[in-house]
């Protein structure tokens, strides 16, 4: 029997999941032993991030294999411009900046909206079905750390007020990944560029790590 797909692209990530959760920059930042310009930081990261992956993604609507993925309701970056300007103030697109690690993985996702549309598939499976399963846990945290209204500015990117039952869109989302419209040898390159969205990841993490340490 053929593994469905989305349980294929699951476990290929599976250790690189657990190398995401555990980094020190996400333990120390649920961990409650950062200031809220780290969690700041980390936003102004994830805004140019969900920049790439949203800005201009109309190109693909009618593309057959990225096209049934596109959901309105998924859409992050007037929620990330209502954070940061609760975080930062009104002026904050004057201050925000990325790091060299999130150019890199903005400038990769970019890249696949233009050229690979399966590709795309795999950055869009990486954030926002994270986003909808883990992101809740740190929604969490960091309404208790930082005393955020419950789903309120400040932690408004990780509320997905157009998706009603998140468990029942999960669902669905593998639903599409197990049928998406690719040969055998396609389906491998997207599980590679899963795991290379895992690293990118990773290496922002890593960054902020460096920026923000509790043992300083
Ligand atoms: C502290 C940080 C994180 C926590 C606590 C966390 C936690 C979780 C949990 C509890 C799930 C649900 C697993 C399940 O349904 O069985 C999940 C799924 C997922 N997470 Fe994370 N996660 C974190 C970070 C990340 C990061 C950084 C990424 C990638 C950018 C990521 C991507 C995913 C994806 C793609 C899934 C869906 C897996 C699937 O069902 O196919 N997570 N996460």
């Amino acid at each position: 029997m053929d593994t469905p797909f989305s349980t294929l692209i699951r476990t290929a990530s599976h250790e690189q999941h657990t190398e995401a959760e555990t980094s020190t920059f996400m333990g120390d930042l649920l961990g409650g032993t950062l200031g809220v310009d780290a969690y700041t930081r980390y936003t102004e990261q994830l805004w140019f991030v969900y920049k790439a992956l949203e800005d201009g993604i109309e190109r693909l609507a009618d593309d057959p294999v990225a096209g049934p993925f596109l959901r309105a309701e998924l859409a992050r970056v007037p929620e990330l411009e209502r954070d940061l300007a609760h975080l930062r103030g009104p002026d904050w697109r004057e201050r925000v900046t990325a790091l060299p690690a999130t150019e890199a993985y903005a400038a990769r996702i970019e890249e696949c909206v233009r050229e690979w549309p399966a590709g795309y598939v795999a950055h869009h499976y990486t954030r926002y079905l994270g986003d909808l399963s883990g992101g809740q846990i740190i929604r969490d945290k960091a309404e208790r750390t930082w005393g955020f209204a419950r789903k309120g500015d400040g932690v408004r990117f990780y509320v997905f007020e157009g998706v009603g039952n998140p468990a029942a869109f999960k669902r669905q989302y593998r639903k599409l990944l197990d049928a998406i419209a690719v040969d055998e040898l396609e389906r491998q390159r997207v599980v590679a560029e899963c795991k290379r969205a895992f690293s990118l990841n990773t290496a922002v993490f890593a960054a902020l790590g460096e920026e923000f340490s509790s043992a300083a």
